[in-house]
């Protein structure tokens, strides 16, 4: 039997990757955090010195990344390692953020990691986050989820959680920055950020996590 699919595709700061975190939990499933994958390849691009625009040797670099999510435990989301290093907070930075928008606009990079994301379809079923998952990399996902939220939403969440760690950052830089990648990755050729035909569309503007949450189990409630 293949494992059932809970896509949950989303700009960044919609709060997608604490509802497919919080629903596999729940739900007892596998996770997968796709924007990880393409966050760890921009950081391992940077460690080795391998420029961004180089397609080739970026696509070489995503076949062997060596990568390994260590699931949660209790109160503690997974831990992401990349070459043995815990580097679960360093890819969350804005820098980093923004070379995994740049390595993902490029079509052999995709390819290459889309038979690493098949690899996360265990049983007794995958959450998956990110774009395109409903719309590319699990096109047969038996629930797919479109979260939005205002840009202006999704910069003051940003804000808030940046501003501990980075004194630097302001609200209007953070706006500007999600407009940037929102247009980046809405527009781009291959795998543009837009809901999947059959998805169902919630905005977290309005709604909280949980609420978000209970919305999602309704809807798993009514496929079981
Ligand atoms: O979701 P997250 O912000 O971690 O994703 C980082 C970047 O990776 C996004 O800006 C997007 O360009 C890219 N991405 C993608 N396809 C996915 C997940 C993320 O192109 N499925």
């Amino acid at each position: 039997r293949v494992a059932p699919v809970i896509t949950i595709d989303g700009p960044s700061g919609s709060g997608k990757g604490t509802v497919a975190s919080l629903l596999s939990m729940r739900l007892g499933w596998n996770l997968l955090d796709s924007g990880a994958l393409y966050r760890l390849l921009a950081l391992a691009a940077s460690n080795h010195g391998i420029d961004l625009a180089n397609e080739e040797l970026l696509r070489v670099l995503a076949t062997h990344l060596d990568v390994q999510f260590l699931p949660a435990e209790a109160e503690y989301s997974q831990r992401i390692m990349l070459e043995g290093e815990d580097v679960t907070n360093v890819i969350r930075s804005e820098y980093v953020g923004a070379g995994a928008s740049q390595v993902a606009a490029w079509p052999a990079v995709r390819s290459a990691l889309l038979l690493r994301q098949h690899a996360f379809r265990q049983l007794p079923g995958l959450v998956a986050d990110g774009r395109d998952m409903g719309t590319v990399v699990f096109p047969d996902a038996s629930l797919k989820i479109f979260l939005t939220a205002s840009a202006e939403e999704r910069a003051r969440r940003r804000f808030l959680q940046l501003k501990e760690s980075d004194s630097d950052v302001t609200l209007g830089s953070l706006l500007d920055d999600i407009r940037k990648r929102d247009a980046r990755d809405t527009q781009r050729t291959v795998a543009p950020l837009k809901p999947a035909v059959d998805a169902i569309q919630l905005d977290s503007t309005v709604l909280s996590i949980e609420q978000v949450l209970g919305r999602i189990l309704e809807e798993v409630a009514i496929r079981d």
